[in-house]
């Protein structure tokens, strides 16, 4: 059996499908290209059926990402669609300009899924199965197969479906536990028992797909990899429905750093890691936990005094990863004040960003003011600064002026001066529960754009006193755009993140509210399209794939 474990991310479909994680199309573009450098193998770009916009983020994609000009070998751009004709033909008109292009389609074989959600018989699902796996396959040459909720799914059932779909053209055979219902053992079992029951499957790739409902994701997509699964779908921080998904970093560092165990390799290029999951976090308004494994902030941290002193002696008394191989860089004391533009551009290199004008003018204005503040600038601030300067949404409203008073005295105040569209100046002043509260309710007073705050997240960059800090916020709109979730066929208000960073965390949570609301009113299409200017119009000039 072969050692090459296939990635395939579905952070932009399963993990965007997650309530909360919505994401504009120029964000979902970044992210693509994003995961391209990391070197996923596939990226399921999306659900292009669930809307128009769906479907043109998923083309954009296609073109933009699923192809090269270098020679290199671009990853396969892959569409979801249930099993319909409509769906599959939106799939296929979302991916066909890749490259790589593949069809994912899915339909549920549980007794559960059969008789309360889809109301057929296993005969009628099976035909179903038939019918447009060959649809599928009469379009593209690459097409992947979904039983849903195959880890409750009954297992002989199982094997006469996905033999179905093989004799019908399906390459690679994906086994989801949809509700991460089994554990390790079971699903190996599972994975094992398909590898040996089910006739043609030889010629396939047999994928595993994991949902984290009992903190068992990545557990059981590394025992479906032992038992003979050659790609793991999996999101960056394990975004995704309810628990969510497998994380990619997981799975991804588990097979590297415990490569004498499976003796399996990957083709992710570990360094992006960080730089992915601040990406996401960023773009989602979802924060990553800071205990989380391989990219939570205290992933890498040592600092009970035990550890220090054990960690003083030699690295590898208490870690077993480095550091630099996830691309967190351990340096500390980078710049300072008197640090020229030279310099940050090369210290920007060493962390992997390559910065020309106007972006590196703006990254080194930022740097300069943030230098007068703060006595030493490390690469955590860095990576700050340029998530808050350049990956920020198109500015509808931009923030001129803020000022609260705030203490154990007096009701919390802020006065907020905007920039509205038309470029006038808007002041308001409000009260508060405090001054976050304050500020929030004088921008909506002027915005007037109705939503909930579903999430407000702060924490510090690093230590001291003087720290930046960050804050991610995430709102959910009460006007604008739905999202439509493939597998429960139901809509949900569209969500928006926002992140901010500032040496004051009033301003920065500014910052992060307006982000999040420049995105919402982008959403309901009021002040033009709903895009950055960070995204490239695009030129259907590429040569179309066969069917
Ligand atoms: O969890 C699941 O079953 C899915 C399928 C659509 C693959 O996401
Ligand atoms: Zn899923």
């Amino acid at each position: 059996m072969e050692n090459y474990v296939r990635i395939f991310d579905t952070t932009l479909r399963d993990g965007e499908q997650s309530p909360g994680a919505t994401m504009t199309s120029a964000e979902k573009l970044e992210v693509a290209r994003a995961l391209a450098r990391l070197g996923v193998d596939v990226m399921e770009a999306g659900f292009p059926a669930a809307s128009p916009d769906d479907l043109e983020a998923v083309r954009r994609i296609a073109i933009e990402v699923g192809n090269t000009t270098d020679g290199t070998q671009p990853p396969v751009i892959c569409g979801l669609a249930r099993t319909t004709t409509n769906d599959i033909d939106k799939a296929w008109e979302g991916v066909r300009l890749a490259a790589r292009p593949r069809i994912h389609t899915f339909i549920a074989t549980s007794d559960i899924h059969l008789q309360y959600k889809l109301k057929m018989s296993r005969e009628t699902v099976l035909e179903r199965v038939k019918k447009m796996v060959c649809y599928a396959r009469s379009l593209c040459e690459d097409v992947e197969f979904s039983p849903e909720d195959a880890g409750r799914s009954d297992p002989d059932y199982l094997y006469q479906v996905l033999e179905a779909a093989i004799r019908c053209g399906a390459t690679t055979l994906n086994i989801p536990d949809t509700v991460g219902y089994t554990m390790p053992d079971e699903f190996r079992g599972l994975i094992a028992g398909i590898l040996r029951n089910t006739p043609g499957i030889e010629n396939c790739i047999v994928s595993v797909h994991c949902h984290n409902d009992l903190g068992m994701a990545t557990a059981n997509t590394l025992a479906g990899i032992q038992a003979g699964a050659r790609q793991a779908e999996v999101t960056i921080n394990g975004i995704g429905e309810r628990a969510g998904n497998t994380a990619l970093e997981e799975v991804v560092m588990a097979l590297h750093t415990r490569r004498p165990v499976f003796g399996l390799s990957t083709g992710i290029d570990t360094t992006q890691i960080m730089r992915v999951s601040k990406l996401v976090s960023n773009y989602t308004g979802i924060a990553v936990q800071p205990n989380k494994a391989v990219v939570g902030a205290n992933a890498f941290a040592h600092e009970a005094g035990i550890h220090q002193d054990g960690m003083l002696k030699h690295n590898l008394t208490y870690e077993i990863m480095r550091p630099e191989a996830v691309g967190v860089s351990q340096s500390q004391l980078v710049l300072g004040k008197h640090s020229g533009r030279h310099a940050l551009k090369a210290r920007l290199q060493v962390l992997g960003y390559v910065f020309e004008e106007p972006e590196l003018d703006k990254v080194f204005e930022r740097f300069k003011v943030l230098a007068d503040k703060k006595k030493t600038i490390t690469d955590g601030d860095l990576e700050a600064l340029i998530s808050d300067e350049l990956y920020q949404p198109r500015e509808i409203f931009a923030l001129d002026g803020l000022q609260v008073a705030c203490g154990t005295m007096g009701l919390p105040t802020a006065t907020v001066r905007l920039r509205d569209p038309q470029g006038k100046l808007r002041i308001q002043a409000a009260v508060g529960t405090g001054p976050v509260d304050a500020t929030y309710k004088a921008m909506d007073a002027i915005i007037q754009a109705e939503n909930s705050l579903q999430e407000f997240v702060i924490h510090a960059v690093n230590e001291g006193i003087d720290a930046l800090g960050e804050v991610t916020v995430r709102i959910a709109g009460k006007v604008g755009p739905k999202v439509m979730d493939a597998q429960k066929e139901t809509e949900r208000p569209h969500t928006f993140g926002g992140y901010g960073a500032d040496t004051d965390i009033v301003v920065a949570s500014a910052k992060a509210y307006l982000a999040a609301l420049n995105k919402l009113l982008a959403a309901t299409g009021q002040y033009g399209p709903a895009e950055t200017s960070a995204v490239q119009p695009i030129k259907e000039a590429l040569p179309h794939n066969p069917g």
